[in-house]
């Protein structure tokens, strides 16, 4: 697991995607923090036409080595106000990019900016983590995101409803040694997103635990949320 409560499940997030972009007349897919190509290229494969934003020359370079030529158009910049020249059926921000670290006006701009990459009808599908209330209450939190012979890793994670910010440090240990990666991240939850989609032109249209689908509930601990774009 990446994240908390994210189970990274690629083919069904491929096949929701692809899903949503057949059914629309473009039948393309724009990924913002597009990676390596982990959505994309089996979004390629099934023929839809893909493009990319992505802050990092070095993912950027690795998913080009992975693609002949220009199969995937990518654009270095930040997907917060960076410009493919086109739109799309779909605009995908997976594994918690949404949390933004520099705050809800970097959310808001970044529903603006999937919006304006949209065709008629076209929809911002986002995945992320849905905090639990101990985690809301402020104290640490600890949590075993991975557990092998020679390899640990644990979260603490410590949320501040005063900024809405919810600091993460990732601890591995290993037998050479341990290494400790910090992250801060701008949490919202599936109720505030639906709040800044509704301000920035968008209809929430699904929502689903897992990208296989699952009925979301009261105690899912991730949310795959579908939004379109309304209509004028
Ligand atoms: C965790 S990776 C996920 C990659 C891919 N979306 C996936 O699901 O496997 C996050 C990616 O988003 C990019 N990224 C993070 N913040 C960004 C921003 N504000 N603008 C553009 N790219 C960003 C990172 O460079 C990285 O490639």
């Amino acid at each position: 697991m990446l994240y908390p409560g994210v189970d990274s499940d690629t083919n069904a997030a491929v096949a929701l995607l692809a899903d949503l972009a057949c059914d629309r007349p473009e039948r393309s897919v724009l990924e913002f923090g597009i990676g390596t190509g982990r959505l994309a290229i089996g979004l390629h494969r099934r023929g839809l036409r893909v493009a990319g934003i992505d802050g990092s020359e070095q993912m950027v370079s690795e998913l080009r080595s992975k693609l002949d030529g220009d199969a995937v158009e990518v654009v270095v910049g930040d997907y917060r106000d960076a410009w493919v020249d086109s739109t799309f059926s779909v605009v995908v921000l997976a594994l918690n990019g949404i949390f933004d670290p520099r705050g809800r006006q970097a959310q808001l701009d970044i529903f603006r900016n999937a919006a304006r990459h949209l065709a008629p009808s076209g929809c911002f599908v986002l995945e992320s983590w849905v905090m639990s209330d101990a985690q809301r209450s402020g104290e640490w939190s600890v949590i075993p995101r991975y557990v092998g012979d020679e390899h640990v890793e644990l979260q603490l994670a410590r949320y501040d409803i005063t900024t809405n910010q919810i600091e993460r440090t990732l601890v591995h240990l290993r037998p050479q040694g341990s290494a400790f990666v910090t992250v801060t991240d701008t949490y919202a939850s599936p109720g505030e997103l639906d709040v800044m989609a509704e301000v920035t032109g968008f209809d929430r249209i699904a929502r689903y635990s897992r990208w296989s689908g699952t009925e979301f509930s009261a105690t899912s601990t991730n949310h795959i949320s579908v939004y379109q774009i309304r209509h004028s």
